[in-house]
């Protein structure tokens, strides 16, 4: 077991909510995520077209995965740590919706089909070799699919409480933006000295992030 699995396992297990604590956390209007540009966007988007395919890699407890669900998209998730892949089952039964649960490490992931959207939210900084992981999630998006990615920046130091478990954040311009050059950003921002409020089990902190979504050339030779 690695020492993420275990740092996420400990956390999962010591509440019943780790992330995602508000009351309207399944809330479909963009509008109830004023804090989020992120979820703001991905959910207008995902909105004004017919449901598709969705993964959430890193789904933590699934809160992203389960609002896709009950927005009529089929849905997986990719998630490390046992307990939090359990969570996803309890929750999203507990919210009435399906979602395909892959309790493993996203890069022994190998998916059956394309998908229309790809959350990676919070993920690849636990992730050293961030570039093999964008060509996967960009791989099995299908053309025209999106990918919406969340990471910490090194616009900021790692904090301390999290400085437990290896990290590897990237620079504003580095790896993962890089990655997506060819791609058409529908949001790109950096948010920069964030206070957290993911954590109650830890000092408060701030993190820098680098937030994305990117669309995906329609045709093949336009996507490199
Ligand atoms: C910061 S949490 C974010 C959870 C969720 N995406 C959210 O926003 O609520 C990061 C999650 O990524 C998972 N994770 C880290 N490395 C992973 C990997 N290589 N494959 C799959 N999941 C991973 C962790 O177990 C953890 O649940």
């Amino acid at each position: 077991m690695t020492e993420i699995q275990e740092f996420f396992d400990a956390a999962y297990r010591g509440t019943d909510r780790y992330w995602w604590r508000q009351a309207h956390r399944y809330s479909t209007d963009p509008d109830d995520h004023p804090a989020s540009l992120m979820t703001q966007s991905i959910l207008r988007w995902a909105r004004q077209r017919p449901p598709g395919r969705a993964l959430d890699i890193g789904s933590g407890e699934g809160t992203d995965a389960i609002r896709l669900a009950l927005l009529g998209w089929q849905v997986e998730a990719v998630e490390l740590s046992g307990i939090g892949a359990a969570k996803v089952r309890r929750f999203m039964r507990e919210a009435g919706v399906e979602v395909a649960v892959h309790h493993t490490d996203i890069r022994d992931f190998a998916p059956a089909h394309a998908f229309d959207l790809v959350v990676c939210n919070g993920v690849l900084h636990y992730i050293e070799e961030k570039s093999a992981v964008c060509k996967q999630m960009q791989d099995m998006t299908a053309p025209g699919g999106m990918n919406a990615v969340s990471l910490w920046s090194t616009f900021s130091p790692v904090p301390r409480p999290h400085q437990v478990v290896p990290t590897f954040p990237d620079d504003e311009e580095g790896a993962v933006v890089g990655a997506y050059g060819r791609w058409r950003k529908v949001l790109l921002y950096m948010e920069r000295i964030k206070q957290e409020a993911g954590h109650l089990d830890m000092d408060e902190h701030a993190h820098s992030f680098i937030k994305m979504i990117a669309e995906k050339p329609s045709t093949a030779d336009e996507s490199r």
